[in-house]
């Protein structure tokens, strides 16, 4: 992908023959193709890393796989996969590589990037995190006046932020036990909100913040740690039984994670409690490395390595497979088939399994802060459709929101529906298992119903008498179903390699650079400008009347 100047992606061959191909399949009803070929399942299902892909439900046959590979080939996804791993400037406006796999290569493994060996230090950050993460968890680590931390708050957004907390939602069953307990919570939002909360409640001298930002200039970030520490200072310092200095609270209960240890030194985070990433990993590809520190400090270091060999397992897959069995590929194939050629543009992520409640919102940045772009690696604009519109939900709880939408609305979407194949086998009281498990078997007939109704539309049902037209489903939605033999630290560490790969593959297809954002610069440029206006300095008759009428709305409620 660096290197490899192409053509774009309607001009190439096989583009056009999809394109002629998609006015035949647009014609059949997704019922017909299964009634067409019993054998579907087997032939679009694969299996790797410990998850079945099933994507025999996607409104393809085998004609479109093939000229969907033939598009692959003439896009150079094999050529782009290797220099990706091999660590070539594969992000191209920012010049540099994007080696998130290197962060989950084994301690044997070597890698040389541009004359640097990295799988060393990786491992050396790793090792630096383990240490802090061990004396929190042996109760060692005290705050400024000598209690030991109870109480994590992970101060990040983005990339810094959403990883994190959907993992140490996902693997809360892995748990270490017989340790000093330590609870991790998260705080993102500019507002305060959610940090203020935990400011109301939690005891300053057993909290301990951590500072998790790529940068170390997000403003976000940055302001929620600014409060944190004016919390601590006015509660602690002058604390009567021992009164102690801003130094001391700094280096106590502070930790930083950033890739620029000079941001982190001036901010005031004591050497000792940085850790460290680098440049080539993307904000929203770092929870592998430092970044994951809260997932350590919930689930502990052993299962923490078992999520990196998960994802690893997946990067070897993704780099060893040939293309027709390759998972990653497969699935950014029947994006590319649904978004450019049946003109599919909404997408929906249905987790059907509580732990995995922040999926979705993982995946949305994944995704869309990735693909969502509109120039290709020449600075050309494009012609087709890149990243689709990506939400999601708990599948369950989704039922009762916006299915009806999925069913009987206007717009055709596709929809994942992820679900784990066995659950509760370790919950030792034995009525209270057979419960679960029956829960489960209800949460898997209504993940397995729904794909079906979507797919079948009213011939989902046996008696099919006549029914008024509000009460028909015209099905022909098509999904994909990801299921995990369980939902481990390993499954779900591919799971997530899975749809980073994918997205990878989609964006060497549509020639865009996934590894910047530069679109969310501006936004953040005109937020400065803006604040000077809030607060009375500047000249706001030179701001457009809608923007101008609600700073004048605050300033009148402010004098209020
Ligand atoms: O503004 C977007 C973004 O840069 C994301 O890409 C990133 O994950 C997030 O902000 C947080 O950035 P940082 O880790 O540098 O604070």
């Amino acid at each position: 992908m660096a290197s490899a100047s192409r053509a774009t992606p309607e001009t190439l061959p096989a583009w056009q023959t999809l394109k002629h191909h998609a006015e035949t399949l647009k014609r059949i009803h997704l019922k017909n193709l299964f009634g067409n070929e019993p054998g579907r399942f087997s032939r679009f299902t694969h299996r790797g890393a410990g998850l079945t892909l099933d994507l025999s439900k996607q409104r393809w046959d085998d004609d479109t796989l093939e000229h969907l590979l033939a598009l692959a080939f003439e896009a150079k996804v094999p050529e782009a996969i290797e220099a990706l791993m091999s660590g070539k400037r594969v992000n191209t406006s920012e010049n540099r590589p994007a080696l998130h796999t290197a962060l989950r290569l084994p301690p044997s493994a070597e890698l040389h990037v541009e004359g640097e060996e990295v799988v060393g230090a990786v491992h050396e950050s790793l090792a630096q995190m383990q240490v802090l993460v061990e004396r929190l968890h042996a109760g060692q680590w005290r705050g400024a006046t000598g209690k030991p931390i109870q109480h994590v708050v992970n101060l990040g957004v983005g990339g810094s932020d959403l990883g994190p907390l959907m993992v140490t939602h996902a693997l809360a069953d892995y748990r270490p036990r017989n340790i000093h307990p330590v609870e991790v919570h998260f705080a993102s939002t500019m507002d305060g909100s959610q940090l203020a909360d935990y400011l109301a409640r939690f005891n300053p001298e057993v909290t301990l913040f951590v500072l998790s930002s790529k940068s170390f200039t997000t403003i976000d970030t940055l302001s929620n740690a600014e409060t944190a520490r004016e919390w601590l200072l006015s509660r602690l310092a002058g604390h009567a039984s021992a009164p102690v200095s801003k130094a001391l609270i700094e280096r106590q209960h502070f930790i930083g994670v950033s890739a620029c240890p000079e941001k982190m030194s001036e901010w005031g985070i004591a050497p000792e409690h940085q850790l460290r990433f680098w440049e080539w990993v993307g904000g929203r590809y770092s929870m592998w490395g430092t970044i994951g520190l809260p997932i350590a400090l919930v689930v502990g270091m052993t299962h923490f390595r078992a999520l990196l060999q998960g994802a690893h397992a997946m990067d070897r897959h993704f780099a060893e497979a040939p293309l027709e069995q390759n998972l990653p590929t497969l699935l950014a194939l029947a994006g590319i088939w649904n978004v450019n050629f049946l003109d599919i543009r909404a997408h929906s992520i249905l987790p059907y399994d509580g732990r995995l409640e922040y999926f979705a919102a993982y995946l949305e940045q994944l995704e869309m802060e990735s693909n969502g772009k509109s120039v290709t690696r020449q600075g050309q604009a494009v012609n087709y459709s890149t990243c689709p519109v990506l939400w999601g939900q708990l599948g369950p709880n989704a039922q009762h929101a916006f299915y009806q939408l999925l069913h009987q609305g206007t717009q055709p979407v596709v929809c994942d529906f992820i679900a784990p194949l066995t659950r509760y086998d370790e919950v030792e009281e034995r009525d209270t298992r057979r419960h679960l498990k029956a829960q489960h078997r209800l949460t898997l007939a209504n993940c397995f119903a729904q794909s079906r109704v979507l797919m079948l539309g009213d011939d989902a049902i046996d008696d099919d008498g006549p029914r008024p037209e509000h009460k028909r489903y015209r099905g022909n939605q098509p999904s994909t179903t990801l299921l995990l033999d369980k939902l481990t630290p390993e499954t779900l560490g591919a799971l997530v390699a899975l749809y980073e790969h994918k997205v990878y593959v989609q964006a060497v297809i549509w020639d865009i650079n996934p590894f910047d954002q530069w679109g969310v610069e501006l936004g953040k440029q005109i937020a400065t400008q803006t604040q000077r206006l809030l607060e009375g300095e500047g000249e706001l008759d030179r701001v457009d009347a809608s923007t101008r009428g609600l700073i004048e709305a605050f300033q009148a409620a402010e004098r209020e």
